[in-house]
């Protein structure tokens, strides 16, 4: 693939440091921004969007001209724009990659929405740990102000745009949306309800925007070279809507794999190119588990499922999802049990506690798979670990983070049924004695 088929990366420079502005003006950068103000409506600019079907890359897929689209029509209202880069899901890291290495794309996305929503201040919701990013942001921002980019009279507009770095005090729960907004105005980070929606009631009850940063990097590309460019950039089947879904992914691998990183492919990429292409496959020794597709709120997938493409519709059919992209290949020296115990423990310690499945279903969860992984767990062990995924699944907590915790857990029980009862049969773990 050539820089030109990956847009949000083809222009890093090569020694990891941040694209400083002027090269990424040299590259092009802030032609999308400049075109939107002076030849488009900010109304024009939603439709392109929305004709690219630009998902969200946070993990929910949601088509981002919709929620734009979806903000009230009201000249006189206050609006804002956040970029959700709170990144605290195990295993993600494309977020930082975005912000380390091209500042200004995430700066020229965030304007460009703050344009077509037209709200005045935006905020970069930033991980508490990512020190690194929140130094290139900081000097991004201070050139893109210097350069009429950011500010009073965007580009000798009539329109202005205030944007500024938030850095989170480090809570998982902090990147769910609405408990982003809490956080923000200094509240106990807990999800909102449903509704009334962000977009109609958001930050200090102000019609918002919260987007990926990984989504919000795509829009500047989409708008210099068009919804129909980045729709044919994808390679996977036609999704549910009749669409495929459009532009490249930047996928993450980590686990027992070669080569361990990042990668910028097409959107809808199939496991296995990723494992062998960009993993150079499993380490000498090993063999392939399972694969969590789309980072640890995600299913597991056995080695028979790799030829699925890695787009937001396909992982579906087996009980996972794309979700951020992040890739976790699993090995079979490695105890299955020990992985989901050490899954659920991330979440029983990030729950919120604001509801009562996830509160307390999570630490028992939790306390079961440590039992099973060492060989004191009973064969009802198993069905009360199924009730969880029930009692904690879709529509019985106030935000996804339960439902995502069972994700892994509803697929392992399957998947790894042979070593679940193989534990309880046995008394112990056949890994840990080094054994297996
Ligand atoms: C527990 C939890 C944590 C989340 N963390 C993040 C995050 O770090 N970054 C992110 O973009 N979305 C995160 N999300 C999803 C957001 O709620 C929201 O869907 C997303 O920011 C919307 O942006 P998008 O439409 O561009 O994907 C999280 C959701 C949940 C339930
Ligand atoms: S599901 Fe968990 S994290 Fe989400 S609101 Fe309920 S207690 Fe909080």
């Amino acid at each position: 693939m050539g820089a030109d088929d990956r847009p949000l990366t083809g222009r890093f420079r090569a020694d990891g440091a941040p694209l400083s502005l002027a090269e990424y003006e040299r590259a092009g950068g802030y032609a999308g921004l400049r075109k939107a103000l002076t030849t488009m409506t900010p109304e024009a600019v939603v439709a392109e969007v929305d004709r690219a079907n630009l998902r969200g890359r946070g993990g929910a897929g949601f088509p981002a001209g919709r929620k734009w689209k979806s903000i009230p029509a009201n000249a006189a209202a206050t609006r804002y724009v956040i970029a959700n880069a709170d990144e605290m899901e195990p295993g993600a890291f494309k977020d930082r990659v975005l912000m380390e290495g091209d500042p200004h794309q995430l700066i020229e996305g965030m304007a460009i929405a703050a344009y077509a929503v037209q709200a005045q201040t935006g905020y970069i919701f930033l991980r508490y740990e990512y020190r690194q990013a929140a130094r290139a942001l900081a000097t991004a921002l201070a050139e893109a102000q210097r350069a009429g980019y950011l500010g009073d009279h965007v580009l000798g507009s009539s329109w202005s745009f205030a944007l500024h770095l938030h850095v989170s005090a480090g809570r998982y729960i902090c990147g769910e949306s609405s408990a982003l907004l809490n956080a923000m105005e200094g509240r106990r980070p807990v999800p909102r309800a449903t509704l009334p929606r962000a977009t109609t009631a958001g930050l200090w009850g102000a019609p918002t925007v919260v987007n990926n940063v990984e989504t919000l990097c795509n829009v500047p590309h989409i708008i210099t070279r068009g919804a129909d460019w980045f729709s044919a950039l994808g390679i996977g089947p036609p999704s549910r809507r009749g669409a495929v879904d459009g532009g490249t992914k930047l996928y993450t691998l980590s686990g027992r794999v070669n080569r361990p990183g990042w990668c910028e492919r097409p959107m809808g990429t199939p496991l296995r190119v990723l494992i062998e292409e960009q993993g150079a496959g499993m380490r000498n020794g090993f063999a392939l588990r399972a694969v969590q597709p789309g980072g640890a709120s995600t299913g597991f997938l056995g080695p028979a499922h790799l030829d699925v493409p890695m787009d937001f519709d396909s992982p579906e059919q087996y009980r996972s999802r794309l979700g951020t992209g992040t890739v976790m290949v699993y090995d079979d020296r490695t105890c299955p049990i020990g992985v989901l115990h050490n899954l659920q423990h991330f979440f029983a310690q990030e729950s919120c506690g604001w509801c009562t499945p996830c509160r307390d279903g999570l630490p028992w969860v939790e306390q079961l798979l440590l039992d099973l992984e060492a060989g004191r767990g009973r064969p009802e062990d198993l069905e009360i670990l199924a009730q969880h995924v029930d009692a904690l699944g879709p529509g019985q907590t106030f935000c996804a983070l339960a439902p995502g915790a069972m994700a892994p857990l509803e697929t392992g029980l399957t998947l790894f049924r042979d070593e679940f009862e193989r534990h309880v049969r046995e008394g112990r773990c056949s890994y840990l004695a080094g054994k297996a």
